[in-house]
């Protein structure tokens, strides 16, 4: 079921109006949020993709690799950006997230290599890399939808908590907690690159529709904050409640704190 969440300025007006879309599971949540992929690309055959990787994702794509391959989908003119790679490793390293999108997606489905793009991770010059990043999307069109998962810190992409948000794509030094999260995907912890190359918060906002999924009650308390909240780059994602085309999809044990604290949002949802 779907909701909308608006939030009224001093003089009335609402200020965006985020639709929530609540799922019973992981299952229910990767099928509604695979099924918007889906829409766009019916839509639009050469639809740019913003994607991410992460837990959240796998069962969303799960989803579009087996509705390719009932031929009710065709990838052929579709791109991808995605919104992250660690600094350092290889596409060949299976901890890199372009390891991650060829395993998980991009090798089981009809879309073109040379249409995908992941940020560089062994680029010299990061802040080149990122100008790069940036101005290849640009020539894209501009991202149709973009894909986003949420950090336990808040960070979107590797957006972490700061002092200011960072507009462009750009080198970051990841947050302790980020780097104990994603330590489950290393031999240890010790083994975490430290640095990523990450859209910018400009970058991902410049998305024309942005798809948030979110799932489990590790969720619940920055699901909240992040579209309940101040607005704040301590809370990377809060800047998501200035896009004017955003939709949260997420099972109830994520959406538990916004019911308990907003329950208005949540009506019909
Ligand atoms: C991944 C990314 C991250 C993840 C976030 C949530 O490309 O950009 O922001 O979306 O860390 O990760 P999971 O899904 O593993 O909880």
């Amino acid at each position: 079921m779907a909701a909308s969440a608006r939030v009224p300025t001093a003089d009335g007006k609402d200020v965006f109006s985020m639709r929530i879309i609540s799922a019973s599971n992981y299952e229910g949540m990767s099928r509604k949020a695979a099924s918007l992929l889906a829409a766009q690309v019916v839509f639009k055959r050469d639809s740019v993709l913003g994607l991410a990787t992460g837990s959240t994702p796998l069962g969303i794509y799960r989803c579009l690799i087996d509705w390719y391959q009932q031929g009710i989908l065709d990838f052929s003119a579709v791109h991808s950006v995605n919104l992250d790679e660690y600094c350092g490793l290889s596409p060949e390293h299976d901890q890199s997230y372009a390891y991650y999108m060829d395993s998980n997606f991009f090798r089981h489905i009809n879309i073109q290599k040379e249409n995908t793009h992941i940020p560089d991770g062994l680029a010299e010059d990061p802040d080149g890399e990122g100008a790069r990043y940036d101005a290849l999307i640009r020539s894209l069109g501009g991202t149709d939808i973009q894909l986003l998962g949420i950090g336990h810190t808040g960070h979107i992409g590797f957006n972490e908590p700061a002092p200011q948000f960072v507009k462009p794509t750009h080198r970051v030094e990841l947050n302790r907690k980020t780097i104990e999260a994603n330590a489950r995907f290393f031999a240890s912890e010790a083994d975490v690159p430290r640095y990523a190359v990450t859209m910018g918060i400009g970058s991902i906002m410049a998305a024309k529709k942005i798809l948030l999924a979110a799932n489990g009650e590790g969720k619940a308390e920055i699901l909240y904050e992040a579209f309940f909240g101040p607005i704040t780059p301590q809370v990377p994602a809060s800047i998501l409640q200035l896009h004017p085309d955003v939709t949260v999809v997420a099972d109830e044990a994520a959406l538990q704190v916004i019911g308990e604290k907003a329950p208005e949002a949540m009506k019909g949802c």
